[in-house]
């Protein structure tokens, strides 16, 4: 089959990370037979660089016009610490969600066995780990009006939320449970927000059509301490855009590294895949970045297109290239051997292709007995 895709390689290490995940599609393509076109656009702070806009329109059509979007990453240091930059590449992404209506993120996180021992959390509490993160991510807080006194001596940002909104996303959150171990945890601060209790109310109807997932909730507070404590009594999370924000990347600790957290956003139309990792400048070029979230990202655009076999065979080669230590440096102790992102790709797409050859090749180099990379 034939697949448009839009490419947003963005800032920082996107760029990188997404010519790995092209190559692990790549490998995909060959061995099942389909064909992958690409489209690159622009968005983030190269954007800026090059025509002012953070979104240019004409990445909004490509994206429109595609069958899924995969991108890398966005945020550049000369933005961050500029309060007062009138135009930062997170506006690009963000008008983009609002665009595409993807409103939908799914995080799913999950604690390998081999990396156990690279979270700083106790091996006996996160083994089994497998969370579903549902994070709306079109309204609430980060949609809300913005406002900056003509004084500057105050602002005010509004968090709103419609019945419309926050079913749309609960019932993908019931499905997907559906699938799994049947149980959805509604993260709000019901005991503070107006919003959070419009999301208590509406989501506690939804769950009468899924009689068979149990449904819970928890303060956003408790929500992260139980996180740390106890991730296995999770299963699928269901929350508002700026919570889900914050656990997301918290959550990222029990896998033992965030250059693992896979992500989609969809919408009714478009859908979007990316490694929630961000665009970490300090690696830049460097090589060293861990690509796995990509290419993750990369197997979750094939599921959504219906490719399953074809998304298992690159979480196979994931998993393969962790359990062979194949890993760069943020999965291995300050010693060991780490490989570079280029090469993790490289192998990913090697085992897709043809697992027994780079099984035997990898594992020797990885080991040190050969000095073929
Ligand atoms: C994420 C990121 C974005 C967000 C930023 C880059 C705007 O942190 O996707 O989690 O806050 O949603
Ligand atoms: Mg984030």
């Amino acid at each position: 089959m034939k697949y448009n895709i839009a490419v947003i390689p963005g800032d920082g290490i996107g760029p990188e990370v997404i010519a790995q995940a092209k190559k692990a599609l790549k490998a995909v393509a060959d061995v099942y037979d389909h064909v992958f076109i690409y489209k690159e656009a622009l968005m983030g702070a190269c954007a800026i660089d090059k025509t002012g806009n953070p979104l240019p329109d004409e990445t909004i059509e490509i994206c429109k016009q595609s069958d899924a979007i995969l991108f890398g990453a966005i945020g550049d240091p000369k933005y961050d610490n500029d309060p007062t930059a009138k135009v930062r590449p997170e506006q690009g992404l963000l008008k983009l969600r609002k665009e595409l209506g993807l409103y939908c993120n799914v995080r799913p996180v999950k604690a390998y066995d081999k990396l156990i021992s690279n979270s700083p959390l106790k091996k006996e509490n996160i083994k089994g780990t497998d969370i579903s993160i549902f994070r709306e991510l079109t309204g609430g807080i980060y949609f809300g009006v913005k406002e900056l006194s003509d004084d500057g001596q105050s602002a005010f940002d509004g968090c709103a939320y419609t019945v419309e909104e926050i079913s749309r996303i609960s019932h993908l959150a019931f499905k997907a449970a559906q699938n799994r171990k049947k149980k959805v945890t509604l993260v709000d601060k019901a005991n503070v927000l107006e919003t959070s209790r419009l999301w208590r109310k509406t989501v506690t109807e939804i769950a009468k059509v899924y009689p068979e997932v149990t449904l819970e909730y928890l303060f956003v507070d408790n929500a992260a301490m139980q996180l740390i404590l106890n991730p296995k009594q999770f299963d699928v999370i269901l929350t508002e855009n700026l919570f889900g924000d914050i656990i997301s990347d918290e959550a990222s600790v029990i896998g033992g590294s965030i250059g693992l957290l896979a992500s989609s956003s969809i919408g009714d139309k478009n859908a979007l895949f990316e490694p929630i990792h961000g665009s970490f400048p300090q690696a830049k070029g460097k090589d060293i970045a861990n690509p796995l979230a990509s290419i993750l990202s990369a197997a979750m655009l094939l599921q959504h297109l219906g490719l399953y076999e074809e998304a298992t065979a690159i979480e196979n080669a994931v998993e393969k290239s962790i359990n062979l230590g194949i890993t760069t440096v943020d999965l291995k102790g300050k010693d060991a051997y780490a490989a570079p992102c280029s090469k993790v790709g490289d192998f990913v797409a090697d085992y897709i292709e043809n697992q027994n050859d780079s099984n035997i090749n990898f594992k020797n180099i990885h080991m040190g007995n050969s000095t073929i990379i």
